[in-house]
């Protein structure tokens, strides 16, 4: 007696396993985050995310070109907003003159082929930590739509690739695809956070950007009115199919690990690149058990990367970006 088939045989050596293997991880996959800050000179380590900085613009650029050589050639730009700058209605993200007009135009300065995506949200410019205008303690859809517009157009006129709407307003992508065409900003692509649920993984983003929702009366305690419920499957791709319709250019799901079944699903519904952010809480779990010696740092990030792509992960939002095109380059 003998096993009808040993599967082993194709497991027997690394020479037999890479010749079998479906999924290869590259440079290319991936999209890296990049946090902004205003001054000189400043590299500046976020607390609860070790290894990952906030860079003034001076220090981008060589964090920009750093990247380049690497085979990194997408960032997505996010920047923290000094404190005097920040309203109800997000003021300041019109600012042509503002820090992430700056910040893309460094960017593209230094380095034209790179492809810049903008985060497009009011978070980083509201008093209030949320990513829409609040009103008698809701968070309004139609008018953060229209600010979301004009912010949009403002990142394109700077030089943005891609502007990427974080907020989950209904009707955004529409709204910014009209805006963008109407200025004449028709190669100006939407990445939309289709499917982006209301997930505590954030933590440590809004540690870097200062852009918790504070704590007030009559402010929601948090983003559950229009981020979606992580319990949701069948709406992510409801979600997802109208921004397609409206004009997204790629979709994405936002956390990765815990929902990769969600990944899988709009994968086989879409025919539109799926991108995956793989978030600030991610990195730092990760982060911190290694620190421990309770996980082997550079295996488990490897494992986590390809199991986002395995899942129908076109392209990774990840910190650890940098870290894994080391790894391949090695
Ligand atoms: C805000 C935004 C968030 C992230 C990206 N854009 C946080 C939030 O929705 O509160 C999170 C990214 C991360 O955790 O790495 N529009």
């Amino acid at each position: 007696m003998y096993p009808l088939k040993r599967n082993r045989r194709l497991r027997t050596g690394e020479a037999i396993r890479s010749l079998v293997r479906d999924t290869i991880i590259t440079p290319d996959d991936f999209l890296v985050p990049l946090f902004v800050v205003e001054g000189k000179g400043i590299k500046d380590e976020i607390p609860s995310m070790p290894n990952y900085f906030r860079y003034s613009l001076d220090l981008l650029e060589g964090e920009v070109k750093e990247l380049w050589k690497l085979g990194l050639k997408s960032v997505l730009l996010f920047v923290k907003v000094p404190d005097n700058l920040k309203d109800n209605k997000g003021t300041e993200a019109l600012n042509p003159n503002g820090l992430m007009q700056r910040a893309i135009k460094t960017v593209k300065n230094i380095c034209p082929e790179m492809v810049v995506m903008t985060d497009v949200a009011l978070d980083p410019y509201s008093a209030y930590g949320h990513d829409g205008i609040i009103e008698n303690g809701h968070v309004l859809n139609d008018e953060t739509v229209d600010v979301l517009s004009e912010m949009s157009v403002s990142h394109a006129k700077a030089g943005a690739n891609f502007v990427a709407p974080s907020d989950m307003m209904d009707g955004r992508i529409l709204s910014i695809r009209e805006a963008l065409e109407d200025e004449g900003f028709i190669n100006t692509g939407i990445m939309s956070y289709s499917a982006k649920y209301a997930s505590a993984f954030y933590g440590p983003f809004r540690d870097a950007l200062d852009s918790a929702p504070v704590d007030l009366v009559n402010i929601p305690k948090d983003k559950k009115t229009y981020q979606m419920d992580y319990a949701n499957r069948f709406e992510a791709i409801r979600e997802t199919e109208m921004d397609i319709d409206e004009g997204a250019d790629i979709v994405m799901v936002k956390p990765g690990l815990c929902y990769l079944d969600i990944v899988r699903d709009i994968k086989n519904e879409v025919d539109v690149p799926v991108a995956v952010y793989q978030v600030s809480g991610e990195y730092a779990m990760l982060k911190a058990a290694a620190e421990k010696g309770w996980l082997e740092h550079d295996a488990v990030m490897m494992e986590q990367v390809t199991a986002i792509k395995r899942a129908g992960g076109d392209i990774i939002a990840s910190y650890f970006a940098k870290d894994v095109v080391k790894i391949l380059n090695a």
